[in-house]
């Protein structure tokens, strides 16, 4: 496996890819690899015959007052990790590789990006189209492999792609959970032992609605035994509990094909989100 970090030699390991007909998956991460970066990089590795894992802790995704700077990070980790996942390349740039120049050029992630994690981290999602777009460019990968879990990051970039003919196929991974149900994140570090034993909650109470819904597609009445049970079993502040059409992220109808129900709480100071995606077609009474 090699660690390359400019886009000079990205384009070499592209061309020659290229040259040999070789198909190319790419594992966009932001390092601080989990078991559920590790299965994203499995599936790549079995569709594809070159495995490119980008690890970059990407600067325009965050706002002011987030984490950019303390982002966990730690290559010499992630590069054992991804070898043993059977990544071949990692591509893992600094920030002025990534962007030397600022020539005011923006994506803006449209409707979808407005509501849920969007609406407390405005332009939170341009920043990921703008790096994602890059890499799409620099990669031209036949295939890119996305987690569920950030189920409104896979929505937008499912957009991106149709409506700006992206010619890549994105592979949508499941959650990968801890065995109590909590979702793998780079950011369950930050939780202390009280915080992690919580958190579990978060998944307990997608699972609850989910069950209301299934029996009676009420999705008030979903949405309150979900917010009653995390507040019930965590000291936690919810940011969003929501039910929503998926991939448009609207509001659900009697036509709904696909539902995501999804959370974002605050366990102590450390912001978690999960989802669970389901169908339900027609059977939605009261919205
Ligand atoms: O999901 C992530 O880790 C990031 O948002 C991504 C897709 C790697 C872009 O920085």
């Amino acid at each position: 496996m090699n660690v390359i970090s400019t886009i000079a030699q990205l384009r070499e390991v592209v061309l020659h890819a290229k040259k040999q007909q070789q198909t190319i998956g790419l594992v966009p991460t932001m390092g601080y690899l989990h078991d559920g970066h590790l299965t994203l990089a499995a599936n790549a590795r079995q569709e594809n015959e070159l495995v490119v894992m980008s690890i970059f802790v990407n600067p325009t995704q965050f706002g002011p007052n987030e984490d950019f700077e303390s982002y966990p990070r730690d290559l010499a980790r992630d590069t054992k990790l991804a070898q043993s996942a059977g990544v071949d390349i990692i591509f893992a740039p600094s920030v002025e590789e990534m962007y030397p120049h600022d020539g005011g050029i923006r994506i803006r992630a449209g409707r979808q990006a407005e509501l849920l994690c969007g609406a407390s981290r405005p332009g939170h999602f341009d920043g990921v189209l703008q790096v994602v777009a890059k890499l799409f460019h620099l990669v031209q990968p036949d295939r890119a492999y996305f987690g569920q879990k950030d189920a409104q990051q896979v929505a937008i970039i499912q957009t991106m792609v149709r409506d700006y003919n992206f010619p890549v196929e994105l592979r949508i991974v499941p959650v990968v959970r801890e065995e109590d149900g909590l979702a793998k994140s780079s950011r369950n570090i930050y939780l202390s032992p009280l915080d992690r034993s919580q958190a579990p909650a978060i998944q307990q109470a997608l699972q609850l609605a989910k069950r209301e819904l299934q029996e009676t597609q009420d999705v008030k009445k979903a949405l309150a035994l979900a917010t009653k049970l995390i507040e019930k079993n965590t000291d936690g502040k919810i940011d969003y509990l929501a039910i929503l059409a998926y991939p448009d992220l609207t509001e659900v109808t009697p036509e709904t094909e696909q539902i995501l129900l999804a959370a974002a709480v605050y366990i102590g100071t450390t912001r978690l989100i999960d989802n669970v995606i389901f169908s339900l077609k027609g059977e939605i009474a009261h919205v």
